[in-house]
């Protein structure tokens, strides 16, 4: 005999959301009626066993667990690894203002990091000598004075300080401001690319699904300055192999740089007291006004 979806069924989720019609908060009302709607179909759609629902909510809770509130932060790694964060990114940042474009915040950014002058090291771990400079300007081409280049990359081994137990604090992190002319450049070493932690629940969903764990070489940037939006984005290494693959999906175009290689007598050595061969990136930034 065939069983068919009974009428039980579909008057279940109308009962769910009618149940949530007085919601006071107008918005919170269209969150909750979209989620219990679209979690329902879900089901519908999948059908599973008891058994296949209790290891989501098992998944669920480990993901929690996992959790330090610190640098360790699985919802983050599982909304990433999902697409989901992209896709906020991109609805919430839908006008072509000419702005620099965004991409994911990540896990592990630390507030508080610090502050460093005009073309200051920020790394204390061995790696490829490395200057990023540019200009950050407005749409308009006026330069912004006084904004704050807010910087985070892993070390070679490929984690980042704060996650690292073996990297000082404030390792490869940095708050940069721009000068007169909106002039900023960081001394660090060439990011590498590095996978995301994989020992968790997401870890195990990566492996289950056939993924590998791997980000491109990038350096984060949170760049803030009065009257403008703040702009969080990465710039990511030309030729890396996986800037087609990133397990975020962060990767756009107009976000990646090339290091060029330069000798230890180029005159940007002399004025940043570099002294051997290092690369050289270049990256003006464009702020939204505000
Ligand atoms: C990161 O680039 O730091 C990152 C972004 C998303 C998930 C994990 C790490
Ligand atoms: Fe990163």
């Amino acid at each position: 005999m065939e069983i068919k979806h009974t009428d039980a069924e579909a008057a279940i989720t109308e009962q769910v959301v009618a149940r949530l019609a007085d919601t006071p908060d107008a918005r919170l009302k269209v969150l909750m009626q979209a989620l219990v709607r679209h979690l329902h179909a879900y089901v519908r759609e999948v059908e599973p066993t008891e058994e296949e629902w209790f290891a989501a909510i098992r998944f669920l809770t480990e993901t929690g667990k996992m959790c330090d509130g610190l640098v360790r932060q699985e919802f983050i790694l599982l909304s990433d690894t999902l697409g989901v964060s992209m896709l906020v990114d991109a609805i919430n940042h839908r006008q072509a203002s000419g702005a620099t474009e965004t991409t994911v915040f990540g896990p592990f950014y630390i507030p508080g990091m610090p502050e460093r002058g005009c073309g200051e090291n920020m790394a204390e771990t061995p790696g490829t000598p490395a200057l990023v400079h540019g200009y950050v300007r407005a749409t308009d081409g006026t330069p912004v004075a006084g904004a704050v280049l807010d910087i985070w990359q892993t070390a070679e081994n490929g984690m980042y300080s704060g996650q690292d137990p073996g990297q000082p604090a404030g390792n490869l992190r940095g708050r940069y401001r721009t000068d007169a002319e909106g002039y900023y450049a960081i001394r660090t070493i060439v990011p590498v690319s590095y996978p995301v932690p994989a020992d968790g629940p997401v870890g195990r969903m990566l492996q289950a699904t056939g993924r590998h764990p791997w980000r491109p070489a990038h350096l984060h940037f949170m760049v803030d300055a009065p009257g403008h939006r703040k702009l969080v984005t990465h710039l990511f290494n030309q030729g890396d192999p996986y800037l087609q693959s990133d397990v975020v999906f962060g990767v756009k175009p107009s976000l990646q740089v090339a290091y060029e290689a330069r000798p230890a007598t180029d005159a940007l050595a002399s004025r940043f007291g570099i002294d051997g061969p290092f690369r050289e990136a270049r990256y003006d930034f464009v702020l939204a006004s505000r």
